[in-house]
C-alpha cells in the first residue's frame, strides 16, 4: 500500500464521528461574542498569528469564521477591504461595533456557514480561517479557501485534538477522544497538489485566566459538555487542592497553516 491510496479526507471524516464531538451550534457561539470580543483585542495569540502573515500586494481579505474579528481587524488598517464570514450573527455583530469603534468604514460582515453556497461569497488576496476549521467535511473547507484565495492562505488547526488537558477530564471522570487535528489538513492539501508552510503557535489553555470556580466550571463545560451534579463535584474537589499550573493544564497548540497561490 502506498500513500496514495489513503483518503484523508474520508479519515478525517471517520476520525471526527468517533470524536462524537457535540456540535456548536451558531447559538452557542453567540453567547460568546462579548467576551471573546473583548479578549480579541490583547490576545498574544492574534499577535503571534498577525506577525506569520504576509499582506505584500494584498488589499483584500476574507476571514472565514471571522468571529469577533480577531485577525480580520487586526490587520484591516493594511487592506482596503476587509470581509468576516461566520455563522453566528452575535459574532458578526461584535465585529462590526470592535470596526466602528476603531473608525473602520472598509469592514463588511457575511452571515454564511462554510456548509451554505459560496458562490457569492468575493475572491479577496488574502483568505484566513483561524481557529475554524473543525468542519464535517475539511476537503471542501479547504477547496472553498483556496478558491477563495488569489494570494495566500493562512489558517490554523489544533495540534493534538484535544481542547482540554487529558489530567483535568480525568478528574472529571470523563475520558473524550480526540478531534481530527491538523495533520490531515497537510495530507489532503498535498493530495490537492499544495505544499503549506508548517508553524506552530502554543499559548496558555483558556483555562488559565479563568476569574473563579464558576468560571472555570463553565470553561470546562463548554469544552467538555454538560456536565453532570456528580461530575461537577468531582472537578470541585479537583480544583481545591490543584495549583495555578494544574488548573490552567497543558498549553493549547495550534497548527499555523499557510500556502501562496501560484502566479
Ligand atoms: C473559536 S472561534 C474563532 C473565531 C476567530 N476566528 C478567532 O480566531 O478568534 C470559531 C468561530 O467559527 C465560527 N463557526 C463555527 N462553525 C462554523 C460554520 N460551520 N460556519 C461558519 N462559521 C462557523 C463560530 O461562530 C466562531 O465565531
Amino acid at each position: 500500500m502506498t500513500i496514495e491510496a489513503i483518503d484523508f479526507g474520508r479519515l478525517y471524516r471517520d476520525h471526527l464521528a468517533i470524536a462524537a464531538r457535540t456540535r456548536k451550534t451558531a447559538s452557542a457561539w453567540d453567547t460568546r461574542a462579548a467576551g471573546m470580543a473583548a479578549k480579541a483585542l490583547r490576545s498574544h495569540y492574534t499577535r503571534d498569528f498577525v506577525a506569520r502573515m504576509d499582506l505584500t500586494g494584498a488589499e483584500s481579505l476574507l476571514d472565514v469564521g471571522c468571529g469577533p474579528g480577531t485577525i480580520a481587524l487586526a490587520v484591516a488598517g493594511r487592506l482596503k477591504r476587509v470581509l468576516g464570514l461566520d455563522y453566528s450573527q452575535a459574532m458578526l455583530d461584535a465585529m462590526q461595533a470592535q470596526a466602528a469603534a476603531q473608525g473602520f468604514g472598509h469592514v463588511e460582515t457575511l452571515h454564511r456557514a462554510w456548509e451554505d453556497d459560496w458562490s457569492d461569497v468575493p475572491r479577496c488576496d488574502i483568505a484566513v480561517a483561524s481557529r475554524a476549521t473543525l468542519v464535517d467535511d475539511i476537503a471542501a473547507a479547504l477547496a472553498q479557501l483556496n478558491t477563495k484565495a488569489r494570494l495566500r492562505v493562512y489558517l490554523t488547526h489544533p495540534v493534538g485534538g484535544h481542547f482540554i488537558d487529558p489530567a483535568i477530564q480525568y478528574a472529571v471522570g470523563r475520558s473524550v477522544p480526540t478531534v481530527p487535528d491538523y495533520i490531515y489538513l497537510v495530507n489532503i492539501l498535498h493530495r490537492m497538489g499544495i505544499h503549506p508552510r508548517l508553524d506552530y503557535l502554543v499559548h496558555e489553555s483558556r483555562l488559565a485566566d479563568a476569574q473563579d470556580w464558576n468560571d472555570y466550571a463553565r470553561r470546562v463545560a463548554w469544552s467538555l459538555g454538560e456536565l453532570s451534579g456528580d461530575e461537577t463535584a468531582r472537578l470541585r474537589a479537583w480544583y481545591e487542592r490543584a495549583t495555578p499550573a494544574q488548573r490552567a493544564g497543558e498549553p493549547m497548540r495550534w497548527a499555523f497553516i499557510s500556502w501562496e497561490k501560484p502566479c
